[in-house]
């Protein structure tokens, strides 16, 4: 068996589904004490990943931002805040965006074969651009990142994303935080896609807890038999 990561996947969601809305700024989905949980989960991985349309359209820092949980990751010999990690086929990336300029760390872009030299000379220094396949497999992708020393991924979206991590069955926990309004905007962007999900009626998904952290409610789902329930 290909060895890969433990992959936790994390989002913020409206009460209707929805993971943002049509507006240009990134909607705020969680609390302030959430955005803190949120920081310690990416403080105990070695990489974070996201699609490439979430860097281009919410432009994340992806980093982490408590200075004592960045101190603590540089006492243990790791750096300071996680690897960064994208998937694209084109690599339309900003050199100057938030991902690629903050974070005393390396940037990793997982790109479609064809489109590799392009993205090269695009990202310059600021990234290692990895033939991911084409399009991008994210088995080559988990066990690539496996290979580089990452044994904990966390994938922070969007729907795509999401929806390809979970139909492949390369995840082990669901990390849902649920924000107590609604979006209402059917244009606005979802969880998941559609997709061939592995858990449906005949097969539901392990609630592994529920969470009320202020207004919001976090729900975890263990997606494997690797759950880790302490991380
Ligand atoms: N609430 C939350 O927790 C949360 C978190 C993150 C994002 N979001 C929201 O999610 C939305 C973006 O989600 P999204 O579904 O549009 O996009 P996404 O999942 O962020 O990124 C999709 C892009 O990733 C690349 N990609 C994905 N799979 C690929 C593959 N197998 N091979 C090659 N390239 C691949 C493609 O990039 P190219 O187009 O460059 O080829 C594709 O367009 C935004 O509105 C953002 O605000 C919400």
């Amino acid at each position: 068996m290909v060895e890969r990561p433990y992959v936790l996947l994390s989002c913020g969601m409206s009460i209707d589904g929805y993971v943002d809305d049509v507006a240009a700024e990134r909607l705020l989905l969680s609390n302030d004490a959430d955005f803190d949980r949120v920081d310690a989960v990416r403080a105990g991985c070695d990489a974070i990943l996201v699609g490439a349309a979430t860097v281009r359209s919410d432009d994340p820092r992806l980093m982490v931002r408590s200075a004592a949980r960045r101190d603590a990751r540089t006492a243990r010999g790791q750096r300071p805040t996680p690897i960064k990690v994208t998937v694209t086929s084109r690599c339309d990336l900003d050199p100057d965006a938030r991902f690629f300029v903050l974070g005393d760390v390396e940037k990793l872009v997982y790109c479609a074969g064809a489109a590799v030299d392009a993205a090269q000379e695009r990202l310059g220094d600021r990234a290692t651009v990895i033939d991911g396949g084409d399009p991008v497999d994210l088995h080559r992708v988990t066990a690539d990142l496996y290979a580089r020393g990452v044994r904990r991924l966390m994938v922070e979206g969007g729907g795509t994303m999401n929806t390809q991590f979970l139909t492949a069955g390369l995840a082990d926990e669901l990390q849902l935080a649920v924000a107590p309004f609604f979006v209402g905007d059917s244009r606005a962007p979802r969880f998941v896609h559609d997709g061939d999900f592995p858990w449906g009626p005949q097969r539901r998904a392990t609630l592994a807890e529920v969470r009320q952290i202020g207004d919001v409610v976090l729900l975890r789902y263990a997606l494997s038999d690797r759950y880790d329930a302490g991380g």
